[in-house]
């Protein structure tokens, strides 16, 4: 019997920029024994896909090529392997999916049953596509490195949360979960986002583009306990006079000068501490989030949708790095 197909966007080698990417007919791949098959319904972008795809993470990532990008995706259950019991076909699901794997920019994808979380109805598949990677990271950021609880129980006096480039992916989540952590959130992103990101509720918003927002400092004078720094670029000595006694930040982008000051602050017993994180996806944070959802709690912006045999204008908006919320892709 001939062999079922459908449509994937893949690359044959490392590339800059949005090209090398071919919408091309492959073999719908089969379930192995803990996996699930999802006719995919949404995709979702992040920066690591295009910096995998540019070879940042070589040799490692990917593991092979022709490679199929993209970790985040929403669909529906079609088939199961023999060790999945609690997904069946028509389940609505969002997943997500290795790094060194992807697989998501395709009509049918395989996800491990790790890593898939049942979706009610009223959260839709572009909706929930925009979670895996960026709310996971908001949420762990905030919950595991800056211990806000957001069981809705946080007594006390609310956290100064400090989110950069509130108006990304990860930011705009960061901004909701920390409300709801019953922070004070104070957010950088561009004026003309100002408005929006106090919708999310954030309590004060500096455009990053003034002296103020740039020098990150609080309208009312307080000090951080802690920043979930999305953005790039910005030294320890603009954090440092803008941190409580004990604050941290969270750098989602370490890169070498942040790693440095991650060595010198733990070597000097500094109360101030930068933490390099990395996302690490557990699927019960994953159905948290969706229940947030479900419950009108957590929202994703949609920055823009495009289809499937458009993923190269996908990616080069998320290449451009000034998508307000997420890019999603639809088949
Ligand atoms: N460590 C991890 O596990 C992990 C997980 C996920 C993401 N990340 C990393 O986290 C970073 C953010 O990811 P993302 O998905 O949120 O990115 P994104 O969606 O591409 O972020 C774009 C947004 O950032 C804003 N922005 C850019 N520079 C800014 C600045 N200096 N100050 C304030 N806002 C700024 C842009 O606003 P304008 O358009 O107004 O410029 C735009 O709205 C990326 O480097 C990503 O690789 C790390």
């Amino acid at each position: 019997m001939a062999k079922k197909v459908m449509h994937a966007v893949r690359y044959e080698g490392y590339c800059d920029g949005a090209t090398g990417l071919r919408y091309a007919e492959v073999p719908v791949p089969s379930p192995k024994k803990d996996e699930v098959l999802l006719r995919m319904e949404a995709a979702s972008l992040n920066p690591a896909d295009y910096k995998i795809k540019k070879g940042m993470a070589r040799p490692f990532l990917p593991c092979k090529f022709p490679f199929v990008p993209a970790t985040d995706v929403a669909g529906e259950v079609v088939d199961v392997g023999s060790g999945v019991k609690d997904l069946k076909a028509g389940d609505k699901v969002v997943a997500m999916l290795g790094f060194s794997v992807g697989g998501g920019l395709a009509d049918f994808v395989v996800a491990h049953k790790t890593l898939t979380a049942k979706r009610a109805p009223e959260v839709t598949a572009a909706e929930a596509a925009g979670l895996p990677m960026a709310a996971l990271t908001a949420h762990q950021a905030l919950t595991i490195c800056a211990g806000i609880k957001l069981d809705g129980n946080s007594s006390g006096k609310p956290a100064n949360i400090l989110v950069t480039a509130a108006s990304g992916g990860v930011g705009h989540y960061a901004v909701q979960l920390a409300k709801l952590g019953n922070a004070h959130v104070t957010a950088t992103c561009g004026a003309r986002n100002i408005e929006l990101i106090k919708s999310l509720g954030a309590d004060e918003v500096l455009d990053y583009k003034t002296a103020d927002g740039a020098a990150l400092r609080s309208p009312s004078g307080r000090k951080y306990e802690a920043v979930i720094h999305c953005a790039t670029g910005i030294p320890w000595s603009t954090f440092e006079p803008n941190l409580s006694d004990n604050g941290k930040v969270i750098d989602l982008t370490p890169g070498p000068s942040a790693l440095l000051t991650f060595v010198f602050k733990r070597l000097t017993f500094s109360k101030k501490q930068l933490i390099p994180m990395f996302v690490c996806a557990k699927k019960e944070n994953l159905e948290f989030l969706v229940g947030l959802m479900k419950e009108g709690k957590l929202k994703t912006l949609v920055d823009s949708k495009y289809p499937l045999s458009n993923a190269e204008d996908a990616l080069a908006k998320c290449i451009d790095g000034h998508a307000t919320g997420k890019i999603i892709l639809e088949p």
